[in-house]
């Protein structure tokens, strides 16, 4: 049993003091009759709450995935620029989903985003080594020296050493590239290092969950089975 006030403030339908207010108003009901009073106790898991006529969904974990467009930064808010979270839907932002990891402005492609707090440490811990791929375009076509230096760890233009990596040409100016750590602009940097200048990148995976077929600024609610797979 939970507190009616505790259970619509979880799931972000109002703060504690205006949820005072609608249940005096008459505009909370729970199974179909009005709420009497803010710590009426409910039965989270089987009370129907609706607000306005509407049913609130109450707190839960959840996890999406966001095909990311490029144009957008990886972040709650941002003074200038449009943030990932103007492509969410409304209800995910009500539950607090917030971006695990980031892309930058320019990159598209796969990024997660999760109220779960330990999945989050847990994919962006670099010592779980989470391995995400990656297609470039690039300046330059990529060859055998390349290969190997990504497959022993690069060493950065700033003198920052990266894990092993693999990096697989596609032909000419085309690569396709696959880190275990997340570092600030580590594909483009990697790629910088070797003369590869990159002009187009987008993640294709994350542990071993792809962007299936979604399209930029789409949206997809994991499951038990895609959270599995993410941390295979
Ligand atoms: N590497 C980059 O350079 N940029 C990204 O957005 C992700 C990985």
């Amino acid at each position: 049993m939970q507190r009616l006030d505790k259970f619509l403030s979880e799931a972000g339908a109002a703060s504690r003091k205006e949820i005072k207010t609608l249940i005096r108003q008459g505009r909370v009901t729970v199974d179909g009759r009005a709420a009497s009073a803010p710590d009426q106790k409910i039965d989270e898991g089987t009370a129907v709450v609706c607000l306005d006529g509407a049913v609130v969904e109450g707190y839960r974990t959840v996890t999406i995935l966001l095909y990311k467009p490029a144009g957008f930064v990886t972040s709650t808010d941002d003074p200038r620029d449009k943030t990932v979270m103007e492509l969410i839907p409304e209800r995910y932002r009500r539950l607090g989903v917030v971006p695990v990891g980031r892309l930058d402005k320019e990159t598209e492609g796969l990024l997660l985003l999760t109220n779960d707090g330990g999945l989050n440490h847990r994919i962006t811990a670099p010592r779980h080594g989470i391995r995400k791929t990656y297609y470039a375009e690039h300046a330059g076509t990529a060859g055998e020296a390349d290969i190997a230096a990504f497959r022993e760890g690069l060493t950065l233009r700033d003198g920052t050493v990266c894990l092993p990596a693999e990096l697989r040409p596609l032909g000419e100016g085309k690569s396709e590239i696959t880190v275990q750590e997340g570092k600030y602009h580590q594909v483009r940097r990697m790629m910088a290092s070797r003369g590869l200048t990159v002009t187009y990148l987008r993640r294709e995976t994350e542990g071993g969950l792809t962007l299936e077929d979604l399209a930029p600024g789409g949206v997809r609610e994991l499951t038990g089975v895609d959270l599995s797979v993410l941390e295979r």
